[in-house]
């Protein structure tokens, strides 16, 4: 061969080995999804890996889409921002739609209805949220349970990381723990000094996020998941966890 040829050829296998990276890197067909897997029964670690009822729900959305779907783990208040600046395509992390969220992301429809609980040690003389007033109280950053603390005048202690805010009660740092209720109930079987207290804080439909203005790929997400709440799927997995399901109204 002649060493033009050569050079020709060389450059050609370059252009090849260069366009296949790329693809490869942009992961063609995937849907990769924000999550910040402290948040068992929706989605924790186990033994290295993302678990939980929103984990089988999405794999579930992926297999009707054909498409692969890719865990990227962060604490919760990287999720949203993470999905706003594009970098996921999707975020799952036991997210509330709210008004204020919905200016800045799209969602799908809810799928579940949770709420917040109040968790306090065995020993707590906190037995309803009247008994809450003028106390301290640990909560997640960036989450619900921080607005709504902060909007109703509780001494706010707030950690990036779930575990961390449960850990504060725990070590009597705070007077109480405010947590999605399932969560609550999530934790506090493994926590035999802890209580769920029962009246409820308010009321809160989970739903997947996107970027906003990312029209197509919510649409396709949620006509997946409508289908998966109407024909029952959703239910399963619920049950399959021993939580019971709460519909939102849709
Ligand atoms: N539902 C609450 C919210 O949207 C808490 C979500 C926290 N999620 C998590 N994976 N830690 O703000």
């Amino acid at each position: 061969m002649k060493n033009s040829a050569k050079i020709v050829c060389l450059v050609l296998a370059l252009v090849m080995c260069l366009s296949l990276c790329a693809c490869g890197s942009k992961n063609k067909g995937a849907i990769t999804v924000a999550t910040s897997p402290d948040f068992p029964p929706f989605e924790n670690l186990e033994g290295g890996k993302i678990v939980g009822i929103e984990v089988d729900i999405v794999n579930k959305i992926g297999e009707k889409l054909g498409k692969e779907i890719k865990y990227e783990q962060m604490d919760f208040d990287s999720v949203l921002a993470g999905i706003q600046a594009g970098k996921f395509d999707m975020a799952m992390s036991g997210i509330t739609v709210t008004e204020e969220r919905q200016k800045n992301a799209n969602f799908t429809s809810p799928y579940f209805m949770a709420s917040q609980a109040i968790v306090v040690t065995k020993d707590s003389p906190i037995t309803c949220k009247a008994d809450l007033e003028g106390k301290s109280v640990s909560v997640q950053t960036g989450t619900t349970a921080e607005e709504y603390c902060m909007d109703n005048g509780y001494d706010v202690k707030a950690f990036t990381a779930n575990n961390d805010a449960c850990l504060a009660l725990t070590t009597g740092k705070v007077d109480a723990w405010v947590v999605d209720n399932e969560v609550a109930v999530a934790f506090v079987e493994d926590q035999a000094d802890l209580v769920v207290l029962s009246e409820a804080m308010t009321q809160e439909p989970y739903a997947f996020a996107f970027k906003k203005g990312n029209d197509e790929l919510t649409k396709a997400v949620n006509d997946a998941l409508v289908e998966l709440i109407k024909d029952g799927t959703v239910e399963k997995i619920f049950d399959s966890y021993g939580v019971p399901y709460v519909a939102p109204v849709l």
